[in-house]
């Protein structure tokens, strides 16, 4: 049932191309510059005159609605509040008919969640659900909703469901953008080629696996990493911290890059392993004075970076390049090193890689 890998995960981490070709199938065309999800389309009165969305989710699902906050207010240009459920249901939250709130979760079960859709739906907004599992406790309880058709995630670190759900968040800004026409058809079409060759380009890099296990035993003792990303670079620094800590158990945090320099580049020394996530064309040069800051203080940097990148090459200790693509759909690439990463430093360790201790795949109680 592993398919001949190890272990459960790192077979979920290879099948990603798969999985995001299956989530976007039928769902658009480059060629025709179309998207349609059912769901979008079925409430596309309602969604269009929505004053804000707010996305509600727990984990790693939580980090999937970082990005949909950057996909939708950027493409869309509607408001877009993310909150974490297990706060989101216990404060009272203001939620009117005007609102659309975006529930995500891969296993449909979790409490949290689903206590969050209750109170939203008691307040009249419309709740769309973005799930694994088919036929789950939260897509019951949605009005409408999208399947991420990443297929059964075994093991518990979530990987390929978070890609898949960062692809349907995609289509779904997409979707809502051509509506409004808050973007142009030529950009639509570049972003919708790009989109489909994303598989294509995470097959590139998932042939880094060799150098990502090289950099993973050079780093394996350390205690500490830190996760550094702008923009929507942000929330896969958050999600990459997150998977090292779920699996190998060292305690790793993601930031903003920016806000190293307010709290954290304290605990920068020779023995720090820095990620820093650079693939973004329009904050290049601010990364660049984000990685000398850390290096200034001795830090090890372990940068992921595109193709070609000969200056941030200069200054990292170790770089991953991997393809190039569009700003807003990078993190379906620069969060498959971190996956690998995690995934060797773990087995290196000697961790229990597919049920990491006191973690259970879905949280069904509070
Ligand atoms: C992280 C992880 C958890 C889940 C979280 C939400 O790898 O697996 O953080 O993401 O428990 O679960 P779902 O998405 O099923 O609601």
């Amino acid at each position: 049932e592993k398919g001949g890998f190890e272990h459960f995960m790192l077979k979920e981490i290879y099948e990603q191309p798969k999985v995001i070709a299956d989530a976007v199938r039928g769902r658009m065309s480059a060629s025709e510059g179309w998207i349609k999800l059912g769901g979008v389309s079925e409430y596309i009165n309602r969604i269009n005159q929505a004053k804000r969305f707010i996305i509600t989710a727990c984990g790693t699902s939580y980090h999937a609605g970082l990005l949909g906050e950057y996909l939708i207010e950027e493409l869309a240009r509607v408001p877009v509040e993310v909150e974490y459920a297990s706060e989101f249901r216990y404060r009272n939250p203001i939620i009117t008919e005007n609102d659309v709130v975006l529930a995500i979760s891969q296993s449909g079960e979790t409490a949290d969640t689903l206590a969050a859709i209750e109170i939203a739906k008691e307040r009249q907004a419309l709740i769309y659900g973005i799930c694994n599992v088919i036929g789950s406790s939260i897509p019951r309880a949605t009005h409408a909703g999208s399947y991420t058709h990443a297929g059964p995630e075994i093991g518990v670190a979530s990987t390929k469901a978070f890609s898949t759900q960062v692809v349907i968040l995609t289509l779904m800004a997409l979707q809502i953008a051509q509506h409004k026409g808050s973007i142009s058809t030529s950009y639509l079409r570049q972003v919708l080629y790009e989109l489909q060759n994303i598989p294509e380009k995470i097959k590139l890099t998932l042939k880094l696996d060799a150098q990502i296990q090289e950099i993973a035993s050079r780093f394996k003792d350390a205690t500490n990493f830190l996760y550094l990303g702008r923009g929507v670079n942000f929330p896969v620094a958050m999600e990459g911290a997150l998977k090292l800590k779920e699996i190998s158990y060292i305690h790793a945090e993601g930031y903003p890059a920016a806000e190293m320099k307010h709290g954290p580049i304290a605990l920068i020394d020779e023995q720090m392993p820095v990620v820093v996530l650079a693939t973004n064309e329009s904050a290049h040069d601010k990364i660049v004075s984000n990685i000398q800051e850390v290096k200034a203080r001795k830090g090890k940097v372990i940068a992921v970076v595109n193709e070609g990148d000969v200056e941030i090459k200069a200054l990292a200790d170790y770089t991953i390049e991997i393809p190039a693509t569009e700003e807003i759909l990078s993190p379906l690439l620069t969060v498959v090193p971190l996956q690998l990463l995690s995934y060797h430093i773990a087995l290196m360790r000697g961790t229990n890689v597919d049920q990491p201790r006191n973690l259970a795949k879905s949280v069904t109680v509070e």
